[in-house]
C-alpha cells in the first residue's frame, strides 16, 4: 500500500510509482520510478508533467537517493542539481529542490518527512485555489482551457481545473471548451480524460479555433494555469496561452490564471526572465514515441519547438492564488508576493 497516493503518484516507503501520463487515455499505467535517472527520462518525455507534480516528485526522489546513500551530502546536491536541469521553467521545481536541499544537514529520515510535507502542502493549496477560483464561476458558464491543470498535475485537485472541479460539486453548471494543446495534446489526451472523470460536459477543440470560438460570443471565461508568475504578474504557461489571452483581451473575455503561491517567482522581475524551455523538432514535425509513429512534416523541416509562452500582466484580468484572488492594482502592489 502506497502511504501517500494522487491522482498521478504513489509514494511507498522506498520507492516511486507514477501514472505515465504519455500513454492516457488509451492507458492507464503505472511505472515505477528507481532512480534520478528514471525520473529524468520520465520528466523529459513528459510521462510525469505539471508544475507541481514535477517539483513534488523530484523532491521524494531525492529523498530515497539519500536514504539509498546515507551521508554523501555531496552526491545528493549533485543529484539535485541534475534535477533541478531537467525542464528549467516551472518553478515549482526549484522551490522543492530548495526545500529538500536546505534539509539536507538533517539526514534521510528529515528528507523524506519533508516531501511528504511538501505534498500535503500541495493538496492544501490546490484545496485553497480551487474553492477561490470557484468563486468567480457562475452557473451556466463557458469555460474556455488550456493544456492540463487537474488532478494528474498536482497532488490535489488542480490549479484550473481545480476550481472547476470545486464548481461542479457546488452544483454550478459548467460548459468546458478544451484546447488540444499543440504540440503534445495535453488538453487532447489529458483534460479531456479528467472533465469525463469530473462529469463536466465539455467540448473539444483545436488551438487555432480559439479565437472564432470567442468571435462567436461562446466563451464566459479563460482560466489556465502557471509554470512561473514573475513579480510584475507575467506568467509562464504552455505555448498558446499568451496568443488566448490576447484574442481574450480583445474580445473582452475575462482572463484568469490560477496557481499556488509555489509558483510564484519573487526573484524573476519579469517575463523576460523566465528560461524558456525548447524541445524536440520531432514533436511538431509529427508524432512519435508513445504518441504514435507519424511524420506529416518533411524530413528535415526546420523547427521552433518552444514548451512555454509568457502572457504579460496587462492581460490578465485576475491571479488566483491560494493566498488570495489578485487584480492588476494588487500586482502593481506586489501584494502575490507576500
Ligand atoms: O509541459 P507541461 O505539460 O508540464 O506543461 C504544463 C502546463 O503548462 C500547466 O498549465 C502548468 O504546469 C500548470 S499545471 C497545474
Amino acid at each position: 500500500m502506497p502511504h501517500l497516493q494522487s491522482r498521478s503518484l504513489r509514494v511507498y516507503t522506498d520507492s516511486l510509482e507514477y501514472l505515465d501520463q504519455t500513454r492516457l487515455p488509451q492507458a492507464e499505467t503505472w511505472v515505477r520510478c528507481a532512480s534520478p535517472e528514471d525520473w529524468q527520462v520520465a520528466v523529459k518525455s513528459l510521462a510525469i508533467r505539471g508544475a507541481p507534480l514535477i517539483g513534488l516528485s523530484a523532491a521524494f526522489v531525492l529523498a530515497q537517493y539519500a536514504a539509498q546513500h546515507p551521508g554523501q551530502e555531496n552526491e545528493w546536491q549533485w543529484v539535485s542539481d541534475r534535477l533541478r536541469a531537467t525542464r528549467p521553467t516551472a518553478v515549482n521545481l526549484m522551490y522543492c529542490l530548495d526545500v529538500m536541499e536546505a534539509c539536507f544537514a538533517q539526514g534521510p529520515a528529515a528528507l523524506s518527512e519533508r516531501a511528504a510535507a511538501l505534498f500535503e502542502e500541495d493538496r492544501e493549496l490546490c484545496l485553497q485555489m480551487a474553492e477561490r477560483g470557484a468563486d468567480l464561476l457562475n452557473d451556466g458558464e463557458r469555460v474556455l482551457t488550456h493544456c492540463n491543470t487537474g488532478a494528474l498535475a498536482t497532488a490535489g485537485v488542480g490549479t484550473a481545473i481545480g476550481a472547476l472541479a470545486v464548481a461542479k460539486k457546488r452544483g454550478v453548471a459548467l460548459h468546458v471548451y478544451v484546447n488540444e494543446t499543440r504540440p503534445l495534446l495535453q488538453g487532447g489526451r489529458l483534460t479531456a480524460w479528467e472533465m469525463a472523470d469530473l462529469d463536466i460536459p465539455y467540448q473539444l477543440i483545436a488551438d487555432s479555433m480559439a479565437a472564432s470560438l470567442m468571435a462567436a460570443g461562446k466563451v464566459d471565461k479563460v482560466m489556465v494555469g502557471a509554470d512561473r508568475i514573475c513579480a510584475n504578474g507575467d506568467f509562464a504557461n504552455k505555448v498558446g496561452t499568451y496568443m488566448l489571452a490576447v484574442v481574450a483581451n480583445y474580445h473582452k473575455v475575462p482572463f484568469y490564471v490560477v496557481a499556488p503561491y509555489t509558483t510564484v517567482d519573487k526573484a524573476c522581475a519579469t517575463g523576460d526572465d523566465i528560461p524558456i524551455e525548447q524541445r524536440d523538432a520531432a514533436e511538431i514535425r509529427g508524432a512519435t514515441g508513445a504518441f504514435g509513429d507519424v511524420v506529416w512534416a518533411p524530413e528535415n523541416a526546420p523547427v521552433w519547438n518552444p514548451s512555454f509562452d509568457v502572457t504579460p500582466a496587462a492581460l490578465v484580468t485576475g491571479w488566483v492564488l491560494d493566498t488570495g484572488v489578485f487584480d492588476q492594482a494588487a500586482i502593481v502592489r506586489g501584494e502575490h508576493c507576500r
